[in-house]
């Protein structure tokens, strides 16, 4: 009964969200593409303080859900722990689940999807229904050195709500082990193993470039080495997207 009222009420805020709100400023949909430690959820949260846009995490979302053995998180689990991706399906359920909170009423910094063809192609008719489009897409493409030496090095926030991101060597934190800002634990992701990390690398080749090439030339591509600091890539994409902007 409460969760009819609770989902009720959900949809008449987004359609008052669609209906009024995007009528006087529209939503952007900044989507980020790159593979395993390519460094999405960085720049993501970067560009969420610059821009006023929500980050959304598909990654992020599942651990969530897994964390609290939801029928969603139950769902997932293997395919992540396997460094396998979701069935496109559950995925796009829950991202469409997603994009309709409140917190996204700006539009959002997608992370994380879409990572197939098929979900690119969802994700564009999602958002074509709702009379919007993805803004810009971003692929962050680092070499796999720097991929595997960024992945085995993470450490990330317990702290659900915080969730940075350290690197035992390059950005360490403060206090080993505890988080600079929420001053919560980090912990090592259980797909940042090297059995899983080779095995999420050879899926993001396999799926990747179908992906890359829907965006097609419109496709805004960064090669970050691993001397490469955040401050530039942000830099770099920012003036990249002022530029699709004004075009
Ligand atoms: P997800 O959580 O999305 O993992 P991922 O894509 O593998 O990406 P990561 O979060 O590992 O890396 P990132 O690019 O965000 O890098 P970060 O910024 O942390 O997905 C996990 C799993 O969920 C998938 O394997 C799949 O099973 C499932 N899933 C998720 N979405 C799905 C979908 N759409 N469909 C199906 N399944 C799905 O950076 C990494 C490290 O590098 C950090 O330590 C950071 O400090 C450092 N770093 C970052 N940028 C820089 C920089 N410029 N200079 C120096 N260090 C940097």
């Amino acid at each position: 009964m409460t969760s009819t009222i609770l989902e009720r009420s959900d949809r008449t805020t987004f359609w008052l969200t669609r209906n009024v709100l995007w009528r006087l400023r529209k939503p952007r949909y900044i989507v980020l593409l790159g593979g395993p430690g390519a460094g999405k959820g960085t720049l993501a949260k970067l560009l969420m303080e610059v821009l006023g846009i929500a980050h959304l995490s598909t990654g992020d979302v599942f651990r969530y859900e897994i964390s609290n053995n939801t029928e969603l998180g139950l769902k997932a689990k293997a395919y992540i722990d396997a460094g396998k991706l979701v069935p496109d399906s559950i995925t796009f359920a829950m991202l469409k689940r997603e994009l309709t909170r409140w917190k996204y009423r700006n539009g959002a910094i997608l992370d994380g999807i879409p990572r197939t063809l098929v979900q690119a192609k969802m994700l564009d008719h999602l958002l074509d229904a709702w009379g919007v489009g993805v803004e810009s897409a971003v692929l962050l493409d680092p070499d796999e050195e720097t991929l595997i030496y960024r992945l085995s090095n993470r450490l990330t926030c317990s702290n659900k709500s915080c969730g940075r991101t350290y690197h035992l060597v390059s950005k360490p934190p403060q206090v080993p082990g505890i988080c600079d800002v929420c001053k919560n634990p980090l912990y090592q992701r259980k797909d940042d193993v090297p059995e899983v990390i080779s095995e999420r690398l050879s899926t993001y080749r396999t799926e990747s470039k179908p992906v890359c090439e829907h965006y097609g030339r419109g496709l805004i591509v960064l090669k970050p080495t691993k001397e490469t600091t955040e401050k530039t890539v942000l830099s770099e994409v920012i003036t990249a997207l002022r530029a699709r902007r004004r075009l």
